[in-house]
């Protein structure tokens, strides 16, 4: 199962919920082989390491997320991956625009993952409060947990085929 977070700068909101995907799936799924990896619509941040804000709020619930670095979305992604999905509507539009008609790559919205939430976007954290960092965790959790059940019944799936 190959999945891609899409953000704006992956640095915030993207990273985020590779390394909460990360550390659910090492103990909810492990029997479900993961790709798991995260990219920014624009190139801001190229390279750099997660916002320490969004750092400081994982390791404060036990995750990790040392060794991260930012990319910008690549047009071979869309045929990397089984699952792209973006963090908010406007990384979606982006993404739609620029897929090709031969993706293998599903693309979507990961709070579409969490429906009883009622939200389709994570909102961006960079510009407000410390408290926008928890919010972040708190819907990525959730989506993350809904995107690991899905993951393993199409895991079962196609080993059962
Ligand atoms: P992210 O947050 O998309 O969740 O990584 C942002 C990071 C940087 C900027 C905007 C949003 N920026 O404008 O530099």
């Amino acid at each position: 199962m190959k999945v891609l977070f899409v953000c704006l700068g992956n640095i915030c909101r993207s990273p985020t919920a590779e390394a909460v995907l990360r550390h659910m799936a090492a103990q909810a799924a492990p029997e479900v082989d993961w790709l798991v990896d995260s990219a920014g619509t624009h190139g801001y941040h190229v390279g750099a390491p997660p916002d320490p804000r969004s750092v400081a709020a994982a390791k404060r619930r036990g995750i990790d997320m040392s060794g991260m670095r930012a990319r910008v979305f690549e047009h071979t992604d869309f045929h990397r991956f089984d699952l792209v999905l973006a963090m908010d509507e406007v990384n979606l539009a982006h993404l739609e625009a620029m897929r090709p008609a031969d993706a293998r790559a599903e693309v979507g919205l990961l709070m579409d993952f969490a429906p009883r939430l009622g939200r389709r976007d994570v909102p961006d954290p960079y510009y407000g409060a410390h408290k926008g960092f928890e919010e972040v965790l708190d819907l990525v959790e959730v989506a993350v947990d809904g995107l690991i059940a899905e993951a393993r019944a199409r895991w079962r799936g196609s080993r059962a085929g």
